[in-house]
């Protein structure tokens, strides 16, 4: 293993110095003494990897390079990686995990996908893997459900770790606009980013889902394990729809512990635009902010709010890993491992109890009303309320339902939209936060 960790020096390479690591550099020289204190030994900047060292005259020059590979085998005791991607930096983190450098990365794509290998080799190497930053910025919210929780059972993890979407959706809510052009208003102000596609088709949502689902259901979840809608659908229709019965919509990830009736559990992650009440803890989070709703059989319900993007809240997440690991290494221990001992499988979508919102046009006459419930249960769908408003020829029926297999929700939902006397299927969503 390599180490300079003598009692006196703990030496970290940063590979990447864009928007969040540049505010790590900034804090690190800024707060040289104290991490110093915290961590138990001084925490030097040893080496900066970018891609393009001449676009970085305010670094320190002796430390810069384009070989972020070289800098990995040097002699630094900790790699803190805020490039992003998967290759080459997935190559690079093991090469460092193996030699026993620690690991810190924000990097929630990678971890979505390789956290068991990259957990793997520091496992073997007796290395420390963090990434607090990875999943809603400034907030802690990995260290509470890996440590603060250990002890408690967790039976559901929801919430908004998507700022982008966030600001798009309460921005229809507040002015009633459609879709195109609060998206076009949200890349004006700089919420959204050029290419928006991984935040809105709901790609930066469900690989934070997938991080999610494993530390709190001590299982491996992957982002392709978790089910993904965007919010590229959702219309004014929706809004409004949401509006009319005090409610909101939001995009959520939600990472449930499901128990069968044999009693056999089993994990659902999944990320799409939901209605909620807007007397829900989630619906008063508005803007580009993240908050995530935890209830655990003990604990009860917890409630993690604040900023999940940006360089300087993003780079408090990465120091306080950073001197965590800094603070192990200068011990001689190291921080908790994954722990995937639970093993539980991840249920598909089709067979994971949700709840729908479902708004109709409808003829105005008699039978109607009956014959769009006969659909209903058909499918062994449970209605839960029913509300009608005539206009004319017309009659607008919005139902909600009970739980039920999101597979048989679909299949009404498709059954009725073929209807003679449904004119329209104005707005479906689906519903939580209520029971
Ligand atoms: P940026 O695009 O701002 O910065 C990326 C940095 O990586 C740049 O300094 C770039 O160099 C450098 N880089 C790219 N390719 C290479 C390479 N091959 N070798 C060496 N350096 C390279 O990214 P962010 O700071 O926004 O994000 C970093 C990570 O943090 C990502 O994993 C992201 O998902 C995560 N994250 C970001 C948040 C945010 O608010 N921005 C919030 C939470 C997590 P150069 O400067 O020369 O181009
Ligand atoms: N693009 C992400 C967001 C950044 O909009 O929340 C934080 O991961």
């Amino acid at each position: 293993m390599t180490s300079t960790v003598d009692g006196k020096t703990v030496r970290v390479a940063l590979l990447g110095c864009g928007t969040v690591g540049s505010e790590v550099a900034r804090l690190l020289t800024e707060q040289a003494d104290e991490l110093a204190a915290r961590a138990g030994a001084p925490v030097e900047l040893a080496g900066i990897a970018v891609r393009r060292p001449d676009k970085h005259p305010e670094l320190p020059q002796h430390l810069l390079t384009s070989d972020a590979a070289a800098l990995v085998e040097s002699d630094v005791d900790v790699i803190v990686e805020l490039i992003g991607g998967i290759e080459p930096v997935r190559t690079w983190l093991l090469t460092a995990l193996r030699k026993g450098k620690s690991v810190v990365t924000a990097n929630k794509a990678l971890l979505a996908e390789y956290s068991a290998e990259l957990s793997e080799a520091a496992d073997s190497a007796g290395a420390d893997l963090y990434f607090e930053a990875s999943v809603a910025g400034a907030i802690p919210l990995l260290r509470p459900l890996r440590e603060s929780l250990a002890g408690d059972r967790i039976t559901k993890v929801m919430g908004i770790v998507n700022g982008t979407t966030n600001f798009i959706l309460s921005a229809m809510d507040s002015s009633g606009a459609g879709y195109a052009e609060t998206l076009d208003e949200a890349s004006r102000l700089g919420y959204a980013e050029a290419d928006p596609t991984a935040d809105v088709d709901g790609y930066d949502a469900a690989s934070k889902a997938a991080i999610l689902a494993s530390l709190a259901f001590h299982s491996r979840v992957t982002a392709s394990d978790v089910y993904r809608e965007g919010i590229a659908n959702v219309t004014s229709s929706d809004i409004a729809a949401a509006k009319a019965l005090g409610r909101t919509v939001k995009l959520l990830s939600i990472c449930e512990r499901v128990t069968a009736d044999d009693g056999t559990e089993s994990v659902s992650a999944r990320v799409h635009p939901v209605m909620i009440p807007r007397s829900h803890p989630l619906a008063g989070v508005g803007g580009a902010f993240n908050a995530v709703f935890v209830e655990a059989d003990a604990a009860g319900e917890l409630m993690f709010y604040g900023q999940g993007a940006g360089g300087a809240p993003t780079a408090s997440a990465v120091l306080g890993d950073l001197v965590a690991v800094a603070r192990n290494r200068v011990l001689g221990g190291r921080g908790p491992r994954e722990s995937a001992h639970a093993a539980l499988p991840v249920r598909p979508m089709g067979q994971t109890p949700t709840r729908y919102h479902i708004s109709l046009d409808v003829a105005d006459k008699p039978g109607v009303l009956a014959q769009v419930a006969q659909v209903f249960a058909a499918h062994e769908v449970s209605i839960a309320a029913v509300r009608q408003r005539d206009r004319l020829s017309t009659a607008s029926l919005v139902i909600v339902t009970h739980l039920a297999p999101d597979a048989a929700l679909r299949a009404t939902v498709e059954e009725i939209g073929k209807m003679d006397v449904v004119h329209e299927v104005v707005s479906v969503m689906r519903v939580e936060g209520e029971d």
